[in-house]
């Protein structure tokens, strides 16, 4: 009993980290979901093209490794990287410290519900493993849409949603149901992003691992 408590209890300030990592502890979670998430990553950008002179933004950068990953393909365009936690936003800005002082990279602490950033401003908008924790989808990804380019593209990027594989869906449920956060089926994403108003959308999963990429246009005006 006494170990199943310590369990939940552990369980419980990983999920809370993954949502804000802060201390000592979050700069930990933040540098080890680098190398956790890289695979995942790999996977979900091999479903987007992305060209050197893009702009791109990261949102809920964390670590900043796929910051760091877009840095390394961009060569006239920008990557910015947004985050709330203030822990994150060190970790990455240390990761990606020759891409800042070359002017490639900016990292800001910022919400998804108020991105300081202009209107049609970039090529493509990611989310790796974040969604989950966004207060309000449906305006968050109005947000996302706004500042956008048109043709523009948003890249959700998740492990763990509600897929058929059922080993994973019940796991993905257990840890939703602990941190009290969002999962969707393919058909729920393709509908929240249909409302905030995205285009062409595309589905990738990876029914084994549990894996999702979600791609949405914002319209040509
Ligand atoms: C699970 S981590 C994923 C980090 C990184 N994208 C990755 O794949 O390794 C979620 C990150 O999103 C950030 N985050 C959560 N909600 C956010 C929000 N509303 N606005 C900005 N960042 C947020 C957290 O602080 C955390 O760094």
């Amino acid at each position: 009993m006494a170990s199943s408590r310590f369990k939940m209890g552990f369980k419980q300030k990983l999920v809370n980290q993954v949502r804000k990592p802060s201390g000592k502890i979050g700069r930990i979670i933040a540098k080890g979901m680098n190398k956790g998430h890289a695979k995942l990553a790999k996977w979900g950008l091999s479903k987007i093209k992305i060209e050197p002179n893009y702009n791109i933004l990261d949102i809920g950068c964390g670590g900043g490794g796929n910051i760091k990953h877009f840095a390394e393909i961009i060569v006239d365009g920008k990557i910015y990287g947004i985050d709330y936690s203030e822990t994150a936003i060190c970790v990455s800005r240390e990761v990606n410290k020759i891409y800042i002082e070359n002017g490639t990279v900016e990292i800001y602490n910022a919400s998804v519900s108020s991105l300081p950033f202009n209107d049609d401003f970039f090529n493509i908008v990611s989310g790796f493993e974040v969604y989950y924790f966004w207060p309000d989808l449906p305006k968050d990804l109005k947000e996302i849409y706004r500042v956008l380019k048109p043709k523009g593209k948003l890249i959700l990027v998740n492990e763990g949603y509600l897929c058929n594989n059922e080993k994973k869906r019940k796991k993905a449920e257990k840890w939703s149901k602990l941190g009290q956060f969002h999962i969707h089926t393919p058909e729920e994403y393709n509908d929240l992003l249909t409302k905030a108003g995205f285009s062409n959308i595309q589905i990738f999963e990876e029914n084994k691992k549990g894996w999702i990429t979600v791609i949405g246009m914002k319209e040509i005006r």
